[in-house]
């Protein structure tokens, strides 16, 4: 029989550092300052990182380095031994839910190989459509929402009736709630956090089936690692949602017709996903200061090439 050599997943080394940034944040939860949440997220995830074997390049951080001191985009992070990568993070995924302690906030890091993952420029915002795996073949951003959702339908075996459908609860989707309502499927309306809702529709069994809606671009890149992990569908298509980011596109003749695949924003099929729930959640529950000195946290680990998925429960001695 031929003998598999184990390799390593790095993605085991990056559930530390979402454990430390979501422990770090979980204490501003509902403090409504986001803005230090998310800067204690970022000192953790900074620190656990220098820990991990790579040479890795921010390719999605927190700005650009005048705007954030750090986790910044084209930041070297690592142990500086290791392969070469992209680093995608997103220390708090949700800030305002942190804020305000709701459900779904995400401590998130994607890594793939150096030079796969896709360079966003001045697009701030995407239109994405998330299905599970059994739906792949049937989705096409280009058409209406109501057809998209027939084709699912179908594609599950399922009773449009019986379908729930992830929306941001913008503006923005006033429209496209219409017409999910006139189709006849569930929404379940969410403030913010779209990474939560293309892992809740990609994965079965969360009691989503569909993401659909505009969100950020960067959320995108980060939903991508673990969607393609998970052998589940995604397309996206960019949505321009500000001024001067329509100003900077056009400025650049980007197509904004174009059909994103998963191959588009990731190029490899060698990528890692970790999350840690930081707020709680049906999916993937928060942090808990539930133990004398310790820590409770919950996190899910992907691996593309071998699609393992690992539901980490940590005890941590704080
Ligand atoms: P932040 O954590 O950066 O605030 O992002 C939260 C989020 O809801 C994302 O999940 C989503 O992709 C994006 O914001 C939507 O942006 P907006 O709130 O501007 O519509």
């Amino acid at each position: 029989m031929e003998q598999l050599t184990p390799d390593h997943n790095l993605a085991l080394d990056l559930v530390r550092v979402t454990e430390a940034a979501a422990i770090s944040a979980a204490r501003w939860m509902g403090r409504s300052d986001k803005f230090s949440g998310d800067g204690a997220a970022v000192d953790a995830m900074r620190q656990f990182l220098a820990t991990v074997p790579m040479r890795g390049t921010v390719v999605i951080g927190e700005g650009a380095k005048d705007e954030a001191p750090m986790l910044y985009t084209g930041e070297i992070v690592g142990r500086g031994d290791g392969p070469e990568v992209d680093v995608a993070v997103d220390p708090v995924e949700g800030t305002n839910l942190l804020a305000n302690g709701r459900d779904h906030a995400l401590a998130v890091i994607a890594v793939s190989e150096r030079g796969a993952m896709w360079d966003p420029g001045p697009a701030l915002y995407m239109k994405k459509i998330v299905v599970p795996a059994q739906a792949r073949e049937a989705i096409d951003i280009r058409l209406p929402a109501t057809l998209n959702l027939k084709r699912i339908a179908e594609a599950l075996d399922r009773r449009m009736e019986d379908l729930t459908v992830f929306v941001l609860d913008k503006p923005r989707h006033q429209p496209l709630l219409e017409e999910i309502r006139r189709i006849g499927a569930r929404i379940t309306l969410h403030s913010d956090g779209d990474v939560m809702g293309a892992l809740l529709a990609a994965i079965p069994g969360t009691g989503v089936d569909v993401m659909m809606g505009t969100g950020g671009t960067p959320e995108g890149i980060l939903s991508a690692a673990a969607i393609q992990s998970l052998g589940a569908g995604f397309q996206g298509q960019l949505d321009p949602q500000k001024d001067y980011e329509k100003a900077a596109l056009v400025e650049a003749s980007t197509d904004l017709d174009k059909v994103l695949t998963l191959q588009d924003l990731i190029k490899s099929d060698n990528t890692f996903f970790a999350a840690t729930g930081i707020t709680g959640g049906s999916f993937l529950e928060g942090v808990q200061f539930d133990r004398e000195r310790g820590v409770t946290t919950h996190s899910l680990v992907i691996r593309s090439r071998t699609g393992s998925i690992r539901y980490i429960k940590g005890i941590h001695q704080v």
